[in-house]
């Protein structure tokens, strides 16, 4: 049987991509997804198969080979990927983050690796950066996944791997909380109250769907021939909006006036770690090589936030 990995598959993205690749992929390629956690197996979604590895250290890395000898493709979802830890702690977030394992084991088995990166490599002093705009991470985490990117481009096979460079991920709550506050459950709730809420009017994004990146990487995984041109590419959703945008546009897709949101500057408050300011990128080369069409904001919100 042919497989295909996604490390991380207990955290947000990771259970999305899984569940998305075992609904649509041809019912002889198996799908297995990583946890890291003991608690957390139960988070990879069912019918896909969870392993435990750590992907910092190797050790498990043994069990994923056995599972799946013949492997089609990874897609590495598997990240520290809150900024304030990979601040806290520089050298374990480099040693998850630069993906040396899954790369080894990419090359070994002669797969395909889909390699989620970031908006965080850009230095937040410019707006619709592409993959030709500079790179200059202002912290711990943007480095890690710059790093990582230029590991990736140096070690693989040019026409197997990808970085794509995701912005701020929203949709739907995952099957299984993942135990931190996601950005668009968290504006919903403060929009559907009457409390002041304070968003930052001058932090930029391009917010990507997450159902967007799951037919994104669908359609890398299942093509008879690579489809793409460069070992980059940005991917963030169709418009750029600050912080505060995005909550107002949720407040009206909500029905709600949004008259409690209250716009402040990103500087009035210290997160312990730097937040570039404005990373929103231009992604129109990736959705046109793949002949994806994004969705619109409102849209993706819409479907997101509809109860089942
Ligand atoms: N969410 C966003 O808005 C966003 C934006 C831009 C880029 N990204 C990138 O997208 C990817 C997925 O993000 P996410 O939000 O889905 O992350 P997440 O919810 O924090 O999930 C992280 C995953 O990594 C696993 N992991 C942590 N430490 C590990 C280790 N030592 N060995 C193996 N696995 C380990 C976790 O497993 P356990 O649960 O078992 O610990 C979890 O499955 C990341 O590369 C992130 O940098 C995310």
């Amino acid at each position: 049987m042919t497989h295909v990995l996604v490390t991380g598959a207990s955290g947000y993205l990771g259970q999305f991509v899984s569940k998305h690749l075992r609904d649509n992929l041809p019912k002889d390629v198996g799908v297995v997804g990583t946890f890291s956690r003991e608690t957390n197996s139960k988070l990879v979604p069912e019918g896909v198969e969870a392993i435990q590895v750590n992907l910092g250290t190797g050790v498990g890395i043994d069990d994923v080979r056995n599972a799946c000898p013949r492997l089609a493709a990874i897609v590495n979802c598997a990240a520290i990927s809150q900024p304030k830890a990979c601040e806290d702690d520089e050298p374990a977030a480099r040693a998850l983050n630069v993906p040396e394992h899954v790369v080894t084991l990419a090359n070994e088995l002669g797969a395909r690796l889909l390699h989620i990166s970031t908006d965080q490599v850009y230095d937040g002093t410019r707006a619709n950066s592409n993959e030709d705009a500079p790179c200059a991470p202002v912290n711990a985490y943007g480095r890690s996944k710059l790093a990582a990117e230029e590991y990736i481009t140096k070690n693989c096979n040019a026409s197997k791997a990808v970085s794509l460079r995701s912005s701020i991920i929203y949709g739907p709550e995952p099957a299984s909380p993942v135990g931190r506050t996601l950005f668009l459950q968290f504006v919903l709730k403060a929009v559907q109250g009457n409390e002041p809420f304070t968003f930052f009017g001058d932090e930029y994004r391009n917010p990507v769907y997450v159902k967007d990146i799951c037919r994104i990487v669908e359609s890398l995984v299942v093509a008879p021939e690579w489809p793409l041109s460069k070992p980059v590419y940005c991917m963030g959703g169709p418009e750029r909006l600050s912080r505060a945008d995005f909550a107002r546009r949720v407040a009206a897709v909500a029905g709600s006036n949004g008259e409690n949101i209250e716009e402040v500057s990103a500087s009035s408050v210290n997160r312990g770690v730097k937040s570039p300011a404005d990373i929103s990128m231009e992604s129109k080369l990736l959705f046109s090589e793949l002949g994806i069409t994004p969705t619109a904001f409102d849209d993706g919100v819409k479907a997101s936030i509809k109860k089942p």
